[in-house]
């Protein structure tokens, strides 16, 4: 067994609430092309890049054929801007329980954080929330080729972070997520419902109850 050197966290969910508010612009951009979105359904759009969560919105509204590339373009940007002006309040106060207790106690042990999230908002949430200076390094979205739950975004962070993926833990919110941490070669770690993390190596159900010392002894 290597030992854990490295931790990939999702941002979405897991270090913010904004996985609340992409849900309130999609429910709200849905609304208008007359689909009702509902909590359920949104378990499949996390992790999800904007234009895929786009296109599953379209299917399960039955509303696949309906619209052209460029007009996709436009309904994925009219969301993004809706989402956009919603984080803008964020601040420090947002940070999830028990993350920057987490934080300080994996910099405390030298374990280096990167971070792996879908969102090209990704790096300006981290700004609002004053993290910047604690994330080691940071998976740029635009440069993978596969979306959750593709392992991609994973390996790369490993790979950035000059680690092997077995010296990594992965935390996430998403089914899609802890599926491509899975298929990764890390220690999944989930955040949500049973239900939601059933595949997750070990699970809690709310940030506070992420614990260093809990996580370490059970991927080991
Ligand atoms: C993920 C979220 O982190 O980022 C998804 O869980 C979101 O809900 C995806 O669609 C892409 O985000 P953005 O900000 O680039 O549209
Ligand atoms: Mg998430």
């Amino acid at each position: 067994m290597m030992a854990i050197k490295g931790f990939v966290f999702d941002l979405d969910g897991v270090i913010t609430d904004s996985a609340e508010y992409h849900y309130i612009a999609w429910k709200n951009l849905a609304a208008g092309l007359g689909i009702e979105l509902d909590r359920a359904f949104n378990e499949q759009l996390k992790g999800i890049s904007r234009m895929d969560s786009l296109n599953r919105i379209l299917a399960y509204g039955n509303q696949s054929d309906m619209y052209d590339a460029a007009q996709k373009e436009a309904l994925a940007q009219k969301k993004n801007d809706e989402y956009v002006k919603l984080i803008q309040q964020v601040t420090p106060a947002d940070i999830l329980p028990g993350i920057s207790e987490l934080f300080a106690d994996l910099k405390a042990a030298g374990i280096r954080i990167a971070l792996a999230s879908a969102s090209k908002n990704g790096p300006f949430i981290l700004e609002r929330l004053g993290l910047m200076a604690q994330v080691d390094t940071i998976v740029d979205p635009a440069e993978l080729a596969n979306g959750k739950p593709d392992p991609e975004i994973f390996l790369k962070a490993a790979e950035q972070l000059n680690l092997a993926p077995a010296e990594c833990v992965g935390v996430e919110d998403a089914e899609a997520g802890i599926e491509a941490i899975n298929r990764a070669g890390m220690f999944s770690v989930g955040v949500g419902t049973k239900e939601a993390m059933k595949d997750a190596d070990y699970y809690v159900t709310s940030t506070q109850e992420l614990k260093l010392s809990e996580i370490l002894r059970r991927a080991s």
